[in-house]
């Protein structure tokens, strides 16, 4: 469960360059929710997750993962509780360790011991397993430098490493933009089994509006720091792309409006 209360957030405030990034974003996840979330160029997405990750502190506002409040705990401490997949599959892997060391530092997320032990035969029996199910043949090459792998084959094995100890809460952060159409698909597609399978509340940014629909239970369209749109249940199912677009530039079309009140 995670609940965010009326979340604040300017970067640099009082001066010229002020944004007002998050606008009293009040939200609760329900455990199991997968929420996709979309809307423009600026529109607070980012921030949003950065904040639930703690990356930087709402300037007001509460949020609660699980039964505790972390408004106020450092990102580090965060970590514990949540996991993140960004776009660029560069980050969220360590390239001059061998994938098996990489594995087993995941398998320690919220542990304090560290890789001292080693890797055992048992480790690199379950890794193995588990790296089987990306189909991509990496349970072969565990003593392979990550960063000798390819994007998609490093994306794939982000996702399998953030999840290996269940987080509270999956952040993805538009995971498969960097990717080529096929292995964005097979990324996506072994998101949802894997959100599915551990039934993990997950957040996914999107721009892609195809799956912001057809993925998840939820869907949270965000402009100018607030969520413009919720949808749920039948309301998300029944959704089109052109229901969508036209309340995006609905959005906009009231922004021109302000705009010609103002000027008029
Ligand atoms: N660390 C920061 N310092 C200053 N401004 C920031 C920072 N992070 C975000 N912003 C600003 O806050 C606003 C929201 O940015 P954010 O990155 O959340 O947008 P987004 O919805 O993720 O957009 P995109 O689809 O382009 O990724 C933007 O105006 C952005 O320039
Ligand atoms: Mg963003």
């Amino acid at each position: 469960m995670i609940r965010l209360e009326h979340i604040v957030k300017y970067f640099h405030k009082g001066s010229v360059n002020e944004v007002f990034a998050l606008n009293d974003i009040t939200l609760r996840l329900a455990e199991g929710d997968f929420v996709t979330v979309i809307g423009s160029n600026g529109a607070g997405k980012s921030t949003l997750l950065n904040c639930i990750a703690g990356s930087f502190f709402p300037d007001s506002g509460k949020i609660f993962i699980g039964a505790g409040d972390v408004t106020r705990w450092p990102e580090y401490r965060r970590a514990a509780l949540i996991s993140r997949v960004f776009q660029n599959p560069l980050l969220g892997t360590c390239p001059s360790a061998t994938i098996e060391q990489n594995m087993a530092l995941a398998a320690l997320r919220g542990q304090k011991r560290g890789l001292g032990r080693g890797v055992k035969g048992s480790d690199r029996e379950r890794f193995r397993t588990e790296l089987r199910q990306l189909g991509l043949g990496l349970e072969d090459r565990l003593l392979d430098k990550v960063g000798l792998l390819s994007g998609g084959q490093r994306q794939a094995l982000t996702m399998l490493m953030a999840t290996m100890v269940k987080p509270e809460v999956l952040l993805l952060d538009e995971h498969i933009a960097a990717l080529d159409p096929k292995t964005a698909g097979h990324i996506l597609s072994l998101t949802e089994e894997i959100v599915a399978s551990r039934g993990l509340t997950t957040m996914m940014i999107t721009h892609n509006m195809k799956h912001a629909i057809s993925f998840g239970n939820r869907l949270l369209m965000l402009h100018q720091g607030r969520v413009l749109l919720d949808l749920c249940g039948s309301d998300k199912k029944t959704l089109t792309v052109k229901d969508l677009l036209e309340q995006f530039y609905l959005a906009q079309g009231e922004e021109l409006a302000m705009d010609s009140l103002l000027l008029g």
